[in-house]
């Protein structure tokens, strides 16, 4: 993997600069909880992603910003989000994580038709569950989310909160050229689509080369993180900061330290942290490990300690979500996902478009993967079908030599076992990160009708065959 560029001045230069100024884009909109409509518009825009006051690239963007408007409404609340589309390509807006109604899914070519140019589409999102989530074109996803089309929806639980104040960082890390440019290239390139995905050069957060979150000394936090690449594995560390999770995917867990003092975050997972500041302050790098360590963002907690009216709730642990509650693994619809190759695969032939092809007419088509045989399309007929309320018990079997973030509409999925080994704490999630040669098992219960996709969230792969899709009824 190619390592991030160094950028090319001190970025300690630029402390207390453009951080604020992204930041204040994070905060709520009026008008968009209790039910507003509010209407997000897709289109070009700029941002400077290589330095701050550096050169600026052309993106997409929703409302023509990157991240997109931050969108917050409460659990069990309806959200009416008129999408419109002023890119010059056809375009949705799927909500990730949420449980939803099936026809505002937004997936092109399963749920609904692509929104042309210059039309709109109303998207109606009841969240049955709190948590961190966001939203992305599902059109195109990998040439659309590397441009900058994404952005955070948080639906907030009820009850007090065990915290002071909530920051959201959005990792993202795109292909620039030397110009700070989008590397529009490279776009479609087989050699990603076949290898780990489109990798960038520029790690940012909140589109910032270097964020700077502001902090207070002995504030507790509640740290939104999300990672909106489109094939990076981010492996994040919080020096000085002893962070405990509380959520992931936008799903409570029972509070615990990181493994290894590490978050390991896949593409499209999120995960909620609370940190608390000591009460000397201080600078708090966050660095991705993955590579040579990398100062993507930092926690600057300056000034007075912090001074609380009421002591914060002792228990940092979050509500539970209404997740179907049982189980039925005696009962199980038992469906095994087998995905095959890759770069240096064994797959010698798949079908494509219900035929048999071998794996050098595949490439000509420009597949490289299969889900179970099959390099998928929404043609294709469903991976599998569920009678509404059955479990099914899905091993996910990775035969290939890459890493593949395996994603599900509609549902979250429990984590029962790595390689035959039951998890200790198993955890409900939307998207699983699995290891080439891992066997993940995962269950969950099919209890919302409809038409539903399972894709590879490295958006490169889904796009080379990695995904299918299965029906509720
Ligand atoms: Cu985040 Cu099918 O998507
Ligand atoms: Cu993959």
């Amino acid at each position: 993997m190619k390592p991030f560029r160094s950028l090319p001045v001190d970025r300690r230069a630029f402390l207390g600069g453009c951080g604020a100024m992204l930041a204040t884009s994070l905060l709520p909109r009026a008008g968009v909880a209790g039910g507003t409509p509010v209407t997000i518009t897709a289109r070009p825009g700029q941002a400077s992603l290589l330095e701050d006051g550096g050169p600026l690239a052309d993106i997409w963007g929703y409302d023509g910003g990157v991240p997109g408007p931050a969108l917050r409404m409460r659990q069990g609340e309806t959200l009416s989000v008129l999408f419109r589309n002023d890119l010059p390509q056809p375009s949705t807006i799927h909500w990730h994580g949420i449980r939803i109604d099936n026809a505002y899914d937004g997936v092109a070519g399963l749920t609904q038709e692509a929104v042309p140019p210059g039309e709109t589409f109303e998207y109606r999102i009841t969240a049955p569950d709190a948590g961190t989530y966001w939203y992305h074109p599902h059109n195109r996803s990998w040439e659309q989310l590397a441009r900058g089309l994404y952005g955070v929806l948080v639906v907030e639980e009820p009850g007090a909160k065990a915290y002071d104040r909530e920051q959201v960082l959005v990792f993202d890390d795109w292909r620039l050229g030397e110009d700070g440019r989008i590397d529009e290239a490279t776009f479609g390139n087989m050699h990603d689509w076949s290898h780990h995905g489109r990798l960038g050069n520029v790690l940012t957060v909140n589109a910032a080369p270097y964020f700077t979150a502001p902090g207070r000394p002995g504030e507790r936090l509640r740290l939104r993180i999300l990672n909106t690449a489109n094939a990076r594995v981010l492996s994040l560390r919080f020096a000085g900061l002893s962070p405990r999770v509380i959520a992931l995917d936008g799903q409570p867990v029972e509070p615990h330290a990181l493994n290894a003092d590490t978050l390991v975050i896949a593409p499209a997972q999120r995960a909620d942290l609370i940190v608390d500041i000591p009460l000397g302050g201080g600078r708090f790098p966050i660095e991705e490990v993955s590579l040579q360590p990398y100062a993507a963002a930092e926690i600057v907690a300056a000034g007075e300690a912090i001074v609380r009216i009421a002591p914060l709730p002792e228990d940092i642990g979050l509500p539970a979500n209404p997740l179907p509650a049982h189980l039925a693994m005696n009962d199980a619809l038992p469906v095994e996902l087998l995905m095959q190759g890759g770069a240096m695969g064994s797959l010698r032939e798949g079908k494509f478009h219900g035929r048999m092809m071998d794996i050098r007419e595949l490439v000509q088509n420009g597949m490289a993967w299969t889900f179970n045989g099959t390099a998928g399309s929404h043609h294709d007929p469903a991976l599998f079908s569920a009678p509404r309320g059955r479990t099914v018990h899905m091993p996910i079997v990775n035969d290939t030599n890459w890493q593949h973030a395996i994603h599900i509409h509609g549902h979250h999925f429990r984590v029962l076992s790595r390689d035959g080994k039951p998890e200790a704490a198993p955890v409900w999630r939307d998207t699983v990160l699995t290891e080439p040669g891992e066997r993940v098992e995962i269950a969950f219960v099919a209890d919302n009708p409809g038409k539903w996709m399972i894709h590879c969230h490295m958006l490169e792969h889904q796009a080379a065959g990695m995904g299918a899709w299965f029906e509720v009824a």
